[in-house]
C-alpha cells in the first residue's frame, strides 16, 4: 500500500488495522517490520496520501477500493485441520465491509486464499448488501520478503482476476489503472477470478518444488560425491529450467510455501484428486527430511552426541534481510539439537530474543497428523541463550550452524572465531555461504549442504589407506580429520 501511495500521488491510501499497537508503530519512526527500503517509502508518503489508522469502519465506508490482506493461517482444528486455510478473519472482514458500506465498492483479495474464496465472499457481501454493488477481484501478491520494495517497483507481472461481466470488467479496469501508474500494461495480466486465485498457489508450489527438488538432489550428491552447487549450476544453464531458485539449503521456510502447498493439497483432496495431492505433499515431506538430515549430520559428525555441547546458531530468520521467523527451518533444527541436549547460543541480526524463545517454546503443529506436538519443556528453554553478536555466540562453542544466509556471516573473522572455539571446531553451513577452502585452512571441520564432493574424495583416500568403510555417508566421525 505504501508503494501504491508513492507511485500514485492522486490516490489516498488508508491502511487500517484493529491493533492499536501495530498502527502506533506504523505511525512512529520504528516500523513494526524490517524490510529494506520500506522506511524511505513510508516516510515519503506518510501524512500526505498514506495514512495508518485504527478507525477501520470510517475508512472502509469512505473507500472505493478495499484491499483485504488479513491473515489466512492453516486450520489447526476441525474439518481440514493441518491443510485447509482458516478463513475466519476473511469472513469477519467481509461482514464488516457489508455492514459499514454506503456506496459501491471493489473488494480486492490480497491475502492468498483457497480457490473459490471469492465466491464465498461474494455471497456474504451480496446477501448483506442493502442494494450496494460489490465487485470482488483477486489480486494476489508475488513480492518476496527482504526484496519487497524492489519486487513491487519492478514486478514480473501483476495479476488481476475478476468476474467476466461488464461490471466485473469495469472493476478490473479500475484496479489496472492503479498499477498502470508504474507497471507496463503488458505486464498486467487479467484473468477470471479462479485462475487468479489458483495462480498464486501454483506459483508458490512451483517455487517450493524447485527447492525440494534441488534439496533432494543434495542428498544424492552427498551419497555419490557430486557437488550439488555444480549440479544446480549445470542444470540451471538450460534456458528451459533457468538458474534461479536452485540453491540447496537446510530447507525452505516463510509464511507462504508450506501453508499454500498444504492448502493446494487440501483442494486436490476435496476435488477427488489424491494422486495430485500426494505429488505436492511430497514437496513438504522433502523439506522436512532436509531439516532432519541436517540435524542428524550435526549430531553424527560430532561423535554421535551434542549433549552439553555449546552450538552457535548463526541466523534464525527464514531468509536474509528479514526478521520474519515464520516456518523458519531454524526452529526445527534448533528443536532437533535441543532434543539431543545441546546448549544453543543463537544470534540473528534482526530477530529478538523474545521472538526466538517464543518460537522455540511453541507447540509444533504436525501437518500430516493434525495433533499438537509437545512444546519445549522449561529445561530445554534454559538450554537456549540469545546473544547480539556472532563472536559472543561462537565463543567456546564446539560447533557453528549457519542457518540464514545473512551477508555479514560471509565476512566474519573466522580465524578469531576458530581461536575462541573448542577443538575440534565444527562448522555446518546450511546455506552454502562460507568459503570452504579458507575455513579448512583455518582448521575447521567444515560441512555444508554442498560439501560432500570434497569429503567423499577424502574418504576414498582414507579407505585406500586401509581405514574401514563407514556404515554410510553420514558416519565420518570414525575417521581422523
Ligand atoms: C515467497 C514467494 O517467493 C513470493 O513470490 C510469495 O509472494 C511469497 O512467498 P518469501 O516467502 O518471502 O516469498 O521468500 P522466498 O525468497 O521465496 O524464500 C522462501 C524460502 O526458500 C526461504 O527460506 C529461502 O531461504 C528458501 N530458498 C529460496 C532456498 O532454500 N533456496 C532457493 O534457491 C531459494
Amino acid at each position: 500500500m505504501a508503494v501504491i501511495a508513492l507511485k500514485c500521488p492522486s490516490i489516498e491510501v488508508a491502511v487500517v488495522d484493529i491493533s492499536t499497537q501495530r498502527i502506533t508503530a506504523w505511525n512512529s519512526d520504528q516500523l513494526p517490520i524490517y524490510e529494506p527500503g520500506l522506511d524511505d517509502v513510508v516516510k515519503q508518503c506518510r501524512g500526505k496520501n498514506l495514512f495508518f489508522s485504527t478507525d477501520v469502519e470510517k475508512h472502509v465506508s469512505e473507500a472505493d477500493i478495499i484491499f483485504v490482506s488479513v491473515n489466512t493461517p492453516t486450520k489447526t482444528q476441525g474439518l481440514g485441520a493441518g491443510k485447509a486455510a482458516d478463513l475466519t478473519y476473511w469472513e469477519s472482514a467481509a461482514r464488516m465491509i457489508a455492514d459499514v458500506s454506503k456506496s459501491d465498492k471493489i473488494v480486492v483479495e490480497k491475502s492468498t486464499v483457497p480457490v473459490k474464496t471469492a465466491e464465498a465472499i461474494e455471497k456474504i457481501l451480496t446477501h448483506n448488501s442493502k442494494g450496494i454493488n460489490f465487485q470482488i477481484l483477486s489480486n494476489p501478491e508475488f513480492l518476496a520478503e527482504g526484496t519487497a520494495i524492489s519486487d513491487l517497483f519492478h514486478p514480473d507481472r501483476v495479476l488481476i482476476g475478476g468476474r467476466e461481466t461488464p461490471e466485473g470488467e469495469k472493476a478490473i479496469k479500475a484496479l489496472k489503472d492503479v498499477y498502470a501508474h508504474w507497471v507496463p500494461e503488458e505486464q498486467i495480466i487479467c484473468t477470471n477470478l479462479w485462475s487468479a486465485e489458483l495462480s498464486k498457489l501454483a506459483a508458490n508450489a512451483f517455487l517450493a518444488q524447485r527447492i525440494s527438488s534441488v534439496n533432494a538432489m543434495s542428498a544424492l550428491c552427498e551419497a555419490t560425491g557430486a557437488d550439488v552447487s555444480q549440479v544446480s549450476h549445470a542444470v540451471g544453464k538450460d534456458t528451459r529450467i533457468g538458474p534461479k531458485f536452485l540453491n540447496a539449503s537446510v530447507g525452505f521456510g516463510g509464511s507462504c510455501f508450506q501453508k499454500d502447498i498444504l492448502n493446494l493439497v487440501y483442494i486436490c483432496e476435496c476435488n477427488g484428486l489424491p494422486e495430485v495431492a500426494n505429488y505436492w505433499k511430497q514437496v513438504i515431506k522433502i523439506n522436512d527430511y532436509q531439516k532432519t538430515r541436517f540435524v542428524n549430520r550435526v549430531v553424527s559428525s560430532m561423535f554421535n552426541t551434542v549433549s552439553g555441547k555449546k552450538i552457535a546458531i548463526l541466523g534464525f530468520a527464514f531468509k536474509k534481510d528479514t526478521g520474519d521467523t515464520r516456518e523458519t527451518p531454524a526452529i526445527d533444527v534448533c528443536k532437533g539439537l535441543l532434543g539431543d541436549k545441546a546448549q544453543l547460543s543463537i544470534y540473528d541480526p534482526q530477530v529478538s530474543e523474545d521472538q526466538i524463545q517464543r518460537d522455540l517454546s511453541m507447540k509444533k503443529f504436525d501437518w500430516d497428523h493434525p495433533i499438537h506436538l509437545q512444546p519445549m519443556s522449561p529445561t530445554s528453554i534454559k538450554q537456549v541463550r540469545v546473544v547480539w553478536d556472532a563472536y559472543e555466540a561462537t565463543k567456546d562453542a564446539h560447533a557453528i550452524c549457519i542457518l540464514t544466509e545473512w551477508d555479514e556471516f560471509k565476512s566474519l573473522d573466522y580465524q578469531k572465531i576458530y581461536d575462541n572455539m573448542q577443538k575440534p571446531a565444527f562448522l555446518f553451513d546450511g546455506r552454502n555461504i562460507a568459503d570452504l577452502e579458507k575455513l579448512r585452512q583455518i582448521g575447521f571441520i567444515f560441512r555444508s549442504i554442498r560439501f560432500l564432493g570434497f569429503e567423499v574424495n577424502r574418504l576414498r583416500g582414507l579407505i585406500k589407506m586401509g581405514f574401514k568403510r563407514p556404515f554410510d555417508g553420514e558416519e565420518f566421525q570414525e575417521f581422523p580429520f
